[in-house]
């Protein structure tokens, strides 16, 4: 039967996927390390392949056409693909999956995480008191604040279920308003400026496109309140770092907790995390069993219906 290489750690490790390959008699090949590839790394593993089932690796068109003609498909185990080539994917006849839903309760349920972590300076305190200091930081509650989300898709919306049990009043901005989160949820949707204005809690759960790139810069900083804490569990590309590092260092703006950056990993001189105000997680949103158990099998799933010739059931979205 086929080829599949998986370079995706968690989908390597992870029974239930390997089973539903193994079982359709499919040949496993690992290439995992402990970062995402670089084109260069990906170029040389996909010859010969019939399946690649990637993570945030970098699945350019050369990789892409690397892999031509055996390759048919790169299955994500997740639902981010600006690493994939979408377009040079579809002028090659390769399909590209998503995982879509297998993670959004574990992003959502991170999100609250960051937050409080940030609010209660609760990494700092833990330090604190592990080496003997016994000194308390001074927080801010959650309840009665506005949260401010950007992006209602399917991990804003989690994240709003979530917040209205904070007590939190919630606005939100996104290009398609869910009717359902303004009736059951009481959600406010605004312009982007009131949002950025209004915030207490700022989060972004939206793809980096040409439009939402840097759409957290000095311009934007600029008009939130000084007391606003953002959560970015989305891309690190939607945020200028070098602008948002002002804001955090100068007290312009209260805290950061950050799951994502632009370079990952952020290289260790990166300002940002010198700062106390901030607070980072290695892009481990949807790293949780139960997420990775979801999305090794929707991707091992989508392999085995491409190649026994089925067509596929979450495509990502091909550029116009
Ligand atoms: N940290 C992690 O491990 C992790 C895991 C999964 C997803 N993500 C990221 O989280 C983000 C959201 O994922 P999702 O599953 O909720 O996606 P989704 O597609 O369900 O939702 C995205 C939402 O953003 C909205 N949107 C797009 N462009 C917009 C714009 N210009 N202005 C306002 N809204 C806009 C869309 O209309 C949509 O409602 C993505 O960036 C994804 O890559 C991160």
């Amino acid at each position: 039967m086929g080829k599949v290489l998986i370079t995706a750690r968690s989908v390597a490790a992870n029974r239930e996927g390997l089973a539903i390959l193994e079982a359709a008699g499919h040949e496993i090949v690992t290439h995992v390390g402990d970062r995402p590839w670089r084109e260069s790394e990906m170029l040389g593993a996909v010859v010969g392949m019939d399946a690649a089932i990637v993570g945030l690796d970098s699945i350019t068109a050369a990789v892409l056409s690397a892999g031509a003609p055996t390759l048919r498909i790169v299955a994500r185990n997740g639902v981010g693909y600006n690493a994939v080539d979408v377009a040079a994917a579809a002028r090659l006849g390769i399909a590209v999956t998503l995982a879509p839903g297998a993670n959004t309760v574990s992003v959502a349920e991170l999100v609250f995480g960051l937050m409080l972590s940030v609010a209660r300076r609760i990494p700092a305190q833990d330090i604190d008191v592990r080496n003997g200091l016994w000194k308390r930081a001074l927080g801010c509650e959650l309840f009665g604040k506005t949260l401010a989300i950007i992006g209602t898709g399917a991990i804003g919306s989690e994240v709003i279920k979530r917040a209205r049990a904070f007590g939190m009043s919630i606005l939100a901005n996104d290009l398609v308003q869910n009717p359902d989160l303004i009736e059951q949820h009481g959600v406010r949707y605004v312009d982007r400026a009131t949002a950025f204005a209004e915030a207490d809690y700022l989060t972004l759960h939206l793809p980096v496109t040409p439009e939402t790139r840097h759409m957290v810069d000095a311009a934007t900083l600029a008009t939130m309140k000084g007391t606003a804490i953002i959560v970015n569990t989305a891309r690190g590309d939607l945020i200028d770092e070098a602008d948002l590092h002002d804001a955090l260092a100068s007290g312009r703006i209260a805290g950061y907790g950050a799951d994502t950056f632009s370079a990952e990993p952020p290289h260790p001189d990166n300002p940002l995390l010198k700062l106390p105000n901030v607070v980072a997680t290695p892009h481990a949103g949807a790293y949780t069993a139960e997420s990775v158990s979801r999305c090794s099998v929707m991707a091992a799933e989508e392999v085995v219906r491409v190649l026994s010739g089925r067509p596929v059931l979450h495509p990502a979205p091909v550029p116009a």
